[in-house]
């Protein structure tokens, strides 16, 4: 499905191209202006310079040529505007015919973008043995919405998890433990029978453990060491080391999953650093063979710096000193576990924009060593810090990393206060009520990430985001919800939404809107920012409130009209539907 400015750039590369114009040129949009026209075509200034004319004249030539070609009426008015600007305005029967096309779509206005190309999205990349912080938050999200909206445009879209499994904090714990139970069996280097099946630590001896390891290891030399020692072990398979490590993963992962449940973010793929570790010594071999890896003081490294380089590139360290990989090492590794596994043409990496050096490292290594061609395309699509009120990453009042199941609580705890506040839910049993609070809660948490620019900073603020008013997923559910009760009340009235539509100029602004919808989500894919479908949403959901408090629905006694008005409900309900599952985004059915 194509939207109205489409339609209408479909029209002007007839006129562009008739003309001898570069067609390139011809793209309508939906006017800034919106008191001048609905529509514009900024192409005739570009186009001036090679045809040596004035972009006023050319701008009236396309006019011409338009009024000429439009034998279906579609054009209102036409005139020139400033230097250049083609201004359009369309007829109602063009708006009204649109968007019976768009009601009878079976793709709900959803773009086909892809007619199934793999794509990797990368997001979450939670740590083992370490609670989720709001980073892991902020990933999780971001990939989600990116995955779902890959996925309803054509792609197939696969999401990995990547877990952070394989560093030094691995090591880290194992030798605590190891200090602390030496007697346990998996520290037992003549042992060679079967390892008992269940963990030995529950994910909060982990979560106690893991800080006070990494404080012992920065304070005592010594103690790093055997740290040191232990990850390397691991990693070079000890049976007793990987026993224990699988013990960590798989209680980690138990924990992780209960959140990311709870947040409605799924994964395709539970991989991690670990899983490729199989991979690195083949292709460390194939790297030295080709002549890149070369040793650096005992560690061994590709350079990745170009000349001309801007910053400084240092290279990408694949075995350190002591034989443990790094995590560009896993990285890199992975990627040929990618390109082998599932052939993506593309990998989006959702993770924090501060690990802007560590990919360009990566992905340098990764086309110089020819494990990734160029026809992939590689992207890190970072995203910024969500701060606290001090302007600082989100803490506890205490300092510490909040984790995301007391963030999610707090979410809920606010939202029934909000519920409360606004009156709703009030006629509901105490189990609805719960699920209602969590439902909003997760919309309140998800809208406030994903409609701040994914690179930009943001202040994590609970009152504000977990409102029924203004720019909030809350408003946007509410609004979703009215509709709906609307359509329900008009069903028991006997009156339901027409096939056709009838605009007159109280209903005309709501019906251009509507027909943004298949560009706003190609618009969200294109540098992977869903925080345009955000801002869309919003304006739709404002569109249909001056709406709704201009026109006549249920009290308008012209039928056809009224079929017309319920229509625009029942279309602006279903786009609210479809852009808010895009973003992985739940609407209760009554509130
Ligand atoms: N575990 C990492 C962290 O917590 C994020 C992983 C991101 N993904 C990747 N392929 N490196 O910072």
């Amino acid at each position: 499905m194509d939207s109205l400015a489409s339609k209408l750039t479909t029209l002007t590369e007839q006129a562009f191209s008739a003309l001898g114009l570069p067609v390139e040129h011809a793209r309508v949009a939906v006017s800034g202006q919106a008191e001048s026209a609905q529509f514009q075509c900024n192409g005739a200034m570009p186009s001036a310079k090679a045809a040596k004319k004035n972009p006023r004249q050319i701008a009236e030539e396309v006019i011409a040529k338009l009024q000429e070609l439009d034998s279906e009426g579609v054009f209102a008015s036409l005139s020139v505007g400033g230097p250049g600007f083609i201004n359009m305005v369309v007829k109602p029967s063009f708006a009204e015919a649109y968007l019976r096309d768009l009601l009878a779509d079976a793709g709900q206005g959803v773009p086909v973008l892809s007619s199934g190309e793999t794509v990797m999205l990368d997001y979450g990349g939670p740590n083992v043995a370490k609670a989720m912080h709001v980073g892991h938050l902020r990933s999780s999200i971001i990939g989600d919405a990116l995955r779902r909206m890959m996925l309803a445009t054509g792609y197939k879209a696969i999401g990995d998890v990547h877990l952070g499994d394989w560093g030094t904090p691995m090591g880290q714990i194992i030798s605590e433990l190891e200090l602390r139970h030496p007697d346990w069996v998996y520290f037992d280097a003549r042992f060679s029978g079967a390892y008992p099946k269940d963990s030995p630590v529950s994910m909060a001896d982990l979560e106690e453990i893991y800080p006070l390891a990494s404080k012992a290891c920065k304070e005592d030399e010594a103690r790093a060491d055997k740290a040191r020692q232990a990850t390397a072990d691991l990693q070079n398979g000890r049976a007793g080391y990987r026993a224990l490590w699988h013990h960590f993963v798989y209680v980690s992962v138990t924990g992780m999953k209960k959140n990311f449940d709870a947040l409605g973010v799924h994964f395709d793929l539970w991989k991690g650093e670990g899983s490729v570790h199989e991979l690195i010594a083949p292709m460390v071999e194939k790297l030295k063979a080709q002549g890149l890896a070369r040793e650096d003081d005992g560690a061994l490294v590709i350079d990745v710096a170009f000349e001309g380089d801007k910053k400084e590139m240092p290279p990408l360290i694949l075995y350190k000193r002591d034989g443990a990989v790094m995590y560009g090492t896993t990285d890199l590794a992975t990627l040929v576990d990618r390109m082998q596994e599932n052939k993506p043409s593309k990998i989006i990496y959702v993770v924090d924009q501060r690990q802007g050096l560590h990919f360009e490292q990566v992905f340098r290594a990764a086309r110089k060593g020819g494990i990734v061609p160029e026809s992939a395309e590689l992207t890190h699509a970072g995203f910024g810090t969500m701060n606290g009120p001090d302007g600082k990453p989100f803490k506890t009042r205490a300092g510490g990393v909040m984790k995301l199941e007391d963030l999610i609580a707090m979410g809920v705890e606010k939202a029934r206060e909000r519920l409360k506040e606004a009156k709703l839910a009030e006629d509901m049993s105490a189990a609805e009520k719960e699920d209602i609070a969590h439902t909003v809660a997760i919309a309140a948490i998800k809208f406030a990430d994903l409609q701040n620019n994914r690179v930009a900073d943001y202040v994590f603020d609970l009152d504000r985001m977990t409102a029924f008013e203004g720019k909030t997923g809350p408003y946007l559910l509410y609004q979703a919800v009215r509709i709906n009760s609307l359509l329900k009340k008009a069903a028991e009235q006997g009156f339901t939404p027409g096939e056709t539509f009838v605009l007159p100029e109280t209903d005309i602004s709501l019906a251009l809107i509507l027909g943004e919808l298949p560009d706003q989500i190609a618009l969200a894919l294109k540098n992977y920012t869903p925080h345009v479908l955000c801002d869309y949403a919003f304006k739709l959901a404002q569109a249909f409130s001056s709406f709704y408090g201009s026109c006549h629905i249920l009290s308008e006694p012209d039928e056809a009209l009224r079929g017309s008005r319920l229509a625009l409900c029942a279309l602006t309900a279903r786009h609210l539907r479809v852009i808010l599952s895009l973003l992985g985004i739940a609407i209760p059915e009554r509130m």
